[in-house]
């Protein structure tokens, strides 16, 4: 499946802050995009979960997508992890996000487990979410997406209040979503901790510049994104090396 945007541009208040925009989402594949602060990101991952109704056309395979299409395929997790979180406990918030597929009770609480273990909450499901630390508000933000079980993922920034360690478990979860065949959008700064992306996507201005591998775009070089020394690493190996397997772990701990 694939999401294909076609010239989609989005004003705020006449200004243009996409600007015919031209990028193609698959399945099965993690695109991360990138770019200095007020350039777009959020803009364009709230186009991509049809939160907001763009200029141009948008594809979902052959159909045009409306932003109800979009909303039905793609999860979104917010950059701010408490605008999401609605409900009164942990496991009320997720049944919220799943109210709308009227699935029976087992299923719903089948999921609801699911996700709570995936994200690692399990325990915390009677809690009151404003008792949460920020990064937990986070985990349980990505649950309530994670359990829709849409095809395509969009996170804005999900890991940003985690520390190193939490933030690469998260990430471990979404390339093993991504070889479920999950596609999935990405906006972070924590690149040195994904070891699996398909595309990076830069945007300026609401314009995209650069649009491929994590190998092109270190060679092509943006002033506004520090490359992850393993990157540079991984180039002069000639093949990817997980950082943890050769050094288990002492980096991060020093
Ligand atoms: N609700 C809004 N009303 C008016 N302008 C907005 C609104 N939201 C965003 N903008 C403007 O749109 C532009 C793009 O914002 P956007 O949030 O998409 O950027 P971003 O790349 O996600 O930034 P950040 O790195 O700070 O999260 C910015 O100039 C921003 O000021
Ligand atoms: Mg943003």
């Amino acid at each position: 499946m694939k999401i294909v945007f076609n010239d989609v541009s989005f004003r705020y208040n006449g200004k243009y802050v996409l600007n015919r925009v031209n990028v193609e989402f698959e399945t099965g594949k993690i695109y991360v995009v990138v770019g200095r602060n007020g350039s777009g990101k959020t803009t364009l991952l709230k186009v991509l979960a049809g939160l907001l109704e763009p200029e141009g056309t948008i594809f979902l395979d052959d159909d045009c997508a409306d932003p109800l299409l979009l909303r039905e395929n793609v999860g979104y997790v917010f950059q701010n992890p408490s605008s999401q979180i609605i409900g009164a406990t942990v496991e009320e918030d997720i049944a919220f996000s799943l109210e709308i597929l009227g699935l029976d009770k087992e299923e719903m609480q089948k999921r609801i487990k699911e996700v709570l273990n995936l994200v690692g909450l399990s325990g915390l499901e009677k809690e009151d979410p404003l008792n949460l630390s920020g990064g937990q508000k986070q985990r349980l933000a990505i649950a309530s997406m994670l359990a829709r079980n849409t095809r395509f993922l969009a996170l804005d920034e999900p890991v940003s209040m985690l520390d190193p360690p939490s933030q690469k478990e998260i990430f471990r979860v979404l390339e093993n979503l991504k070889k479920k065949g999950k596609g999935i959008v990405l906006v972070t700064h924590e690149l040195e901790y994904l070891e699996d992306i398909d595309s990076i996507i830069h945007i300026s201005d609401g314009t995209i510049d650069f649009c491929g591998s994590w190998e092109d775009f270190m060679m092509k070089g943006f002033e506004d994104v520090e490359i992850p020394f393993k990157w540079k690493l991984w180039k002069k190996c000639g093949e990817k090396v997980r950082w943890e397997d050769r050094y288990e772990n002492s980096f991060d701990e020093r």
